[in-house]
C-alpha cells in the first residue's frame, strides 16, 4: 500500500543531455593524458547516467560496476553502506572517476570513496549529477556536479521511489495527493 502520488518535472532530458555535454568536455580536459581511465558507475541509481555520460567522453575509457545500498526500499537513508557487488577490475595505479546519481546525506560516497582510495588508485575522482547540500550529514564533495538542487524527493533517470520510477528520461519530483 502506497500513498498515492504523482511526479512533477524538475529538470528535463534536454536540459540533463546539455549538461552532460558540459561535464563531459570539463572531464575530457582533466584525463587529456591518460590512457587508464576507469569509469565506475555506483549501482543501480547510476546506470542512466554513465551510459550517457560515457558515449560524451570521447576518451579510453573501460567501464565497471559497484554496488551499494543504503536506502533499500526506505525513503531515510539507513547511514550503513553495504557493499553488493564489488568492481570486477582491479584500480591500483589507475584513474579511477566514480559517477554517482545523487548525493543526499553523503554516507554512501564517503564510504565508497574510503574503500576505493584504500586500494592505492593513482588519482579517484567524483562526478554526481545531482546534489543536495542542504540534506549533508559528512563531509564528502563531488568533483564535478550536474544540478544543485533544493530539499526535494527527487525520481528518474535512474534514481527510484522504492525501487519505482528509475527509467522515467528527465528527473521529477514526488508530490503526494493525499
Ligand atoms: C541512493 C542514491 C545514492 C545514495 C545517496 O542509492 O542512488 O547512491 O542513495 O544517498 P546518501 O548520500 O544519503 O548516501 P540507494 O541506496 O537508494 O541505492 P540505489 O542506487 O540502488 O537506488
Ligand atoms: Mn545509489
Ligand atoms: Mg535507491
Amino acid at each position: 500500500p502506497q500513498r498515492p502520488y504523482v511526479i512533477d518535472e524538475m529538470i528535463s532530458a534536454k536540459q540533463i543531455a546539455a549538461r552532460i555535454e558540459e561535464l563531459a568536455s570539463e572531464i575530457r580536459a582533466e584525463y587529456s593524458d591518460t590512457d587508464k581511465l576507469v569509469v565506475v558507475g555506483l549501482l543501480r541509481g547510476s546506470f542512466v547516467f554513465i551510459a550517457d555520460l560515457v558515449r560524451e567522453l570521447d576518451l579510453p575509457v573501460e567501464v565497471d560496476f559497484l554496488e551499494a545500498s543504503s536506502y533499500g526500499n526506505a525513503t531515510e537513508s539507513s547511514r550503513e553502506v553495504r557493499i553488493l557487488k564489488d568492481l570486477r577490475g582491479e584500480i591500483e595505479g589507475r584513474d579511477v572517476l566514480v559517477v554517482e546519481d545523487i548525493v543526499d546525506t553523503g554516507y554512501t560516497l564517503k564510504h565508497v570513496r574510503h574503500l576505493l582510495s584504500g586500494r592505492a588508485p593513482r588519482k579517484l575522482k567524483i562526478i554526481a549529477l545531482l546534489d543536495k547540500p542542504a540534506r549533508r550529514e559528512v563531509d564528502i564533495k563531488a568533483d564535478w556536479i550536474g544540478f544543485s538542487i533544493p530539499d526535494e524527493f527527487v525520481v528518474g533517470y535512474g534514481i527510484d521511489f522504492a525501487q519505482r520510477n528509475r527509467n522515467l528520461p528527465y528527473i521529477g519530483k514526488v508530490r503526494f495527493t493525499e
